[in-house]
């Protein structure tokens, strides 16, 4: 997914770059362009931060030096699979609208066959004059995406419309018209993420190498996918996913209770964290001194999945992951059928440049029926992955109905319902039907 944010010049500009951040959690590249008056608001510098590319300031600048052809503005409108202007000034808005092209970013808004989503964001008393609402009228006529601004304190003093959508939701809208759809909406997705941690004494652990990459990935696809996202993690460096709630937790046990306190208000429940399988016995209150050879006593922890399946109330659907150094399938399979959850991601941790604290991953995403191969990929794109696959899951599976006989010839005035419920109707033979029931 590759995006240019273009950046015009008003005070909502600094916003640009949550949205630039949002975009670039659902896994997009992000380019930016920025006009000279939005110039005066944010520095070019802090979205090329952002984004490790230049960011793009002027028609002029560059061209013909360094590029290979100094057209910048038709490579970068080849390059964009969607255009999103934010905030959206009534300047922009009316260039657009009349074809105005005397900058980076009206040029490039002509040059462009990607869709524009735009984000108006100025005084009330501007956004309401009849000039910039024809002109959005003209733009909406056109197909441009606008996400309208709210109504609240503006920046200027004044209240009323005119404030800048919130960032996540032009992302929304963003992935929306690329054809992502909200095909999570009404689900409630419990996550577990992260490595737990088992103390030995006041300063010390015994935990594992899990950064919580891939949990986190998946809170975030299933958020976007329109899910109401319980995160339950371990401790981890990375910033909590927007808009989930987040349920923080140290020890295998304290997830065990986080996890099962709230697995009732889950319909999917995916436990990607590395959750100890032993602790120490006993925990020293005091720092442990080095005093030659030492023997840790262990004791096996809870087996929170065998839990979660047990409790499961119908409609539920459970999914594990298995961390495997050998024997992956085997031992998937073996966890999938020990367990009884509905699928197992078995995860390669011993690979390079997958599993554990990677940025990429590979997985078999494993059911009773199917074994889906899932190649390397980054985490968050897998993460989108495994949710296709999840949600295949409450898709009906045909069964095939074998009658022996005819059937009997239907009453009149029934074959439309039955038509509906069979959806194909093979005829093997005059003596024996087959019928496929979606
Ligand atoms: C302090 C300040 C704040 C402004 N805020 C806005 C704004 O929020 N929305 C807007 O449409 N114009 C705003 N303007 C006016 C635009 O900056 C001006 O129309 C400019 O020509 C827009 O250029 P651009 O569309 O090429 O970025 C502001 C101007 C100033 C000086």
């Amino acid at each position: 997914m590759r995006v240019t944010v273009g950046v015009s010049g008003g005070i909502a500009a600094y916003k640009a770059a949550e949205l630039v951040r949002a975009l670039q959690r659902q896994g997009a590249e992000v380019h930016v362009v920025m006009t000279e008056a939005a110039q005066r608001f944010v520095q070019p510098l802090t979205f090329a931060a952002l984004t490790g590319h230049k960011v793009i300031t002027s028609l002029w600048e560059d061209a013909g030096a360094g590029d290979e052809n100094g057209i910048e503005h038709i490579a970068e409108a080849q390059w964009a699979d969607v255009l999103a202007v934010a905030p959206a000034t009534a300047n922009i808005l009316a260039k657009f609208a009349h074809g105005i092209a005397d900058d980076f970013l009206s040029t490039l808004y002509l040059a462009t066959k990607a869709p524009l989503i735009v984000a108006p964001a100025m005084n009330v008393n501007m956004w309401n004059h009849a000039a910039t609402q024809a002109n959005v009228d003209i733009l909406r006529q056109r197909g441009v995406h606008i996400v309208e601004p709210g109504t609240g304190e503006l920046a200027c003093g004044m209240v009323g419309e005119g404030r800048m959508a919130e960032p996540e939701a032009i992302a929304a809208t963003l992935l929306a018209v690329l054809g992502r759809s909200h095909d999570l909406a009404g689900e409630v997705v419990l996550v577990t993420a992260g490595g737990t941690r088992e103390a030995l004494d006041p300063v010390r652990f015994i935990g594992n190498r899990s950064s919580g990459k891939m949990g986190y990935a998946l809170a975030e696809a299933a958020r976007s996918r329109g899910a109401r996202v319980i995160m339950v993690s371990a401790p981890v460096s990375l910033h909590a996913p927007a808009q989930c709630e987040m349920v923080r937790v140290t020890t295998a046990e304290e997830m065990r209770r986080a996890v099962l306190e709230r697995m009732p208000q889950a319909t999917l429940v995916i436990k990607a964290a590395a959750v100890a399988d032993y602790r120490p016995v006993a925990v020293s209150a005091q720092k442990l001194k080095r005093t030659g050879p030492m023997t840790l006593e262990l004791t096996a922890t809870d087996d929170i999945l065998a839990e979660v399946v047990r409790r499961r109330r119908p409609g539920q659907l459970i999914v594990g992951f298995a961390a495997e150094t050998e024997n992956r399938m085997e031992n998937g399979r073996a966890k999938l059928l020990a367990k009884g959850a509905d699928a197992i991601v078995v995860n390669d941790v011993g690979g390079e440049g997958v599993g554990i604290d990677a940025d990429t991953n590979a997985a078999t995403f494993l059911t009773q029926a199917t074994a889906v191969e899932l190649p390397q990929m980054p985490k968050r794109e897998l993460a989108d992955r495994i949710l296709d696959e999840i949600l295949a899951l409450r898709r009906p599976r045909p069964v095939v109905v074998e009658l022996d006989e005819q059937p009997e010839p239907r009453p009149r005035g029934t074959d439309a319902a039955r038509d509906s419920e069979l959806s194909e109707s093979v005829a093997l033979g005059s003596r024996r039907r087959q019928l496929i029931v979606e």
